[in-house]
């Protein structure tokens, strides 16, 4: 499974962590940056990321900006993006399992290092779980829809 990357000089303390994580547990990454502490848009990275994740390049994305709220918008911006901005290990379970969500979003200045690698681990191993969650996914899909036009 390949995963999109996007930070802020807010979050970017954060992508050691994370890249080591991913690579300790086999997963591919692809980081769109930030690459340095300067300060920049969150809005700049969290869309390159969620760009990938909708062309399908990568399979799902990871986003870490200081509270990781900025980066869940700009993400949802994008058609199909179902990016959950979670700072607690039930809700990245939940939000797999209930939300299909493809991108997770993270605060830097909000959740410690053990608790976000946790949620992290917890959002990339849990499967969707469909049945009665199918025709909810579906409506997100409709509203969505409705509004490109
Ligand atoms: C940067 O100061 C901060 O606003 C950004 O990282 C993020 O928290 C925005 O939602």
């Amino acid at each position: 499974m390949k995963i999109a990357l996007g930070f802020d000089h807010a979050g970017i303390k954060r992508k050691k962590l994370i890249t080591d994580y991913l690579t300790e547990n086999g997963f591919e990454y692809v980081d769109f940056g930030t690459y340095s502490e300067e300060s920049c848009n969150y809005a700049e990275f969290g869309e390159k990321a969620a760009e990938a994740v909708k062309s399908g390049e990568c399979d799902k994305g990871i986003l870490v900006c200081g509270t990781g709220i900025g980066m869940s918008i700009v993400a949802n911006k994008v058609p199909t993006i179902r990016c959950a901005h979670c700072t607690d290990v039930f809700s990245a379970k939940a939000t797999r399992a209930h939300n299909d969500a493809n991108m997770l979003a993270m605060g830097e200045r909000i959740t410690d290092e053990e608790t976000m690698k946790e949620i992290v681990d917890a959002f990339l191993h849990t499967e969707f779980e469909g049945g009665r969650h199918l025709a909810r996914i579906a409506k997100i899909s409709e509203v969505e829809n409705k509004y490109l036009k």
